[in-house]
């Protein structure tokens, strides 16, 4: 029997569409932008075009378009590239308790390794951070805050376009982790997160992986953080990978706009996925009842661990996750549970169900049929 793939949140599958728009680049297109012969000049007005296009897409100009290798990279570049350029302006970084490992141990290395001072914003129960607390932390030293637009592990949503505008108003660069709001919540236009940098991946809405951008607000210019040739107007040196760069603007003409992660498919599914979880013995929802992504369920099961609920879960056919992907297989506490402020023993003891495009309902009523068996076999104590 097929898996039922509840891992969307990981990545997605690519799509049919985007792989047609991207085969010619593995077959016949090879040439490298840079090089001054026809071959490369062809390849060269391609990386302008899809530059164009991505640039259309966010309602921006296409030399604040950087391409890069994913949410990773687009998070480096945004984090290091800033702290680094503004440090005569000051030490001082605000990010937040919740963000992806991406973001957050860019923080921790500038913090232990390159003399910077970090504020780290608490949430609330619903992974939510407050315009007020950031308004408390900023200081006149404060040079960049970066806030993910919405959370991988239990979907909050973040109140960006409060937080950028406060941003704006003190003079302090903002930086966006979107890389799970693309694809997912509306977007009509870059300017509505009222940020400065904006990180976008492709392979969380039916893109190739190994793809993403990083949106740079004119004038702006981090420091690079990869060094070498001239390429991407000297922000991001190497040779552009135009088939992922091509993979990128298609997922992104088609699944941005109109996101592919459709709420009215979605919402009833993942209501009633947390309906039944919340009900089982010794659950707890991790994830806000409003203000999250429509796709996202998150919670955390007493007297268990994620290895076992992970391998259980993976031994019915269900594929899931125990929260951010690096941490799958391995018993890393969940800072995110951590700072909802549950107890420190359910960090370890995390499920995240990310439903997307092909989840169906009757995918949903195999899960409720053999979660409660899962359960069961791996809590201890019953
Ligand atoms: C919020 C967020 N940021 C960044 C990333 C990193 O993306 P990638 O692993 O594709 O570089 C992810 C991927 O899980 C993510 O969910």
């Amino acid at each position: 029997m097929k898996p039922v793939y509840f891992d969307y949140n990981a990545t997605t599958p690519l799509d049919p569409l985007v792989r047609e728009a991207m085969r010619p680049y593995l077959d016949g297109i090879f040439g490298n932008p840079s090089s001054v012969h026809q071959i490369g000049r062809q390849a060269r007005s391609l990386l302008d075009d899809a530059r164009d296009r991505v640039a259309q897409v966010l309602g921006a100009k296409p030399s604040e378009i950087v391409f890069t290798s994913g949410g990773t990279e687009s998070n480096n570049l945004a984090i290091f590239g800033t702290a680094r350029l503004r440090k005569p302006k000051g030490r001082h970084l605000i990010t937040t308790m919740i963000e992806h490992h991406a973001g957050l141990h860019c923080f921790n290395y500038l913090a232990a390794k390159e003399g910077f001072e970090v504020t780290r914003l608490p949430v609330g129960r619903d992974g939510r951070v407050t315009v007020e607390s950031l308004r408390k932390a900023l200081r006149a030293d404060t040079i960049l805050v970066s806030v993910m637009a919405a959370n991988n592990e239990i979907g909050t949503v973040q109140p960006v376009a409060e937080l950028g505008a406060l941003c704006r108003e003190r003079g302090v660069v903002f930086h966006t982790d979107a890389v799970q709001w693309f694809g997912k919540e509306p977007f009509q236009n870059v300017a509505q997160f009222n940020a400065d940098l904006v990180s976008i991946c492709a392979h969380k809405f039916h893109g190739p992986k190994g793809a993403g951008a990083l949106y740079i607000r004119s004038p702006l210019q981090p420091d690079p953080i990869l060094f070498g040739g001239g390429h991407e107007n000297e922000r991001r040196a190497g040779t552009e990978n135009l088939l992922a760069i091509v993979g990128l603007v298609a997922a992104m003409e088609r699944f941005v706009r109109t996101p592919v992660f459709n709420t009215e498919h979605l919402t009833p599914m993942t209501a009633r996925v947390a309906d039944f979880v919340g009900r089982l013995p010794g659950v707890e929802l991790a994830s806000p009842v409003t203000g999250r992504l429509a796709n996202t369920v998150a919670f955390v099961v007493e007297r268990s661990d994620s290895i076992a609920l992970m391998a259980g879960l993976d031994l019915v056919g269900i594929c899931a996750s125990s929260g951010s992907a690096c941490s799958a297989g391995s018993l890393e506490p969940s800072h995110v549970i951590l700072a909802l402020g549950f107890e420190p023993r359910l960090a370890n003891a995390l499920v995240r169900f990310s439903l997307g495009r092909d989840s169906t309902l009757a995918e949903v009523e195999r899960m409720e049929e053999l979660l409660p068996q899962v359960l069961k076999r791996v809590q201890t104590g019953q």
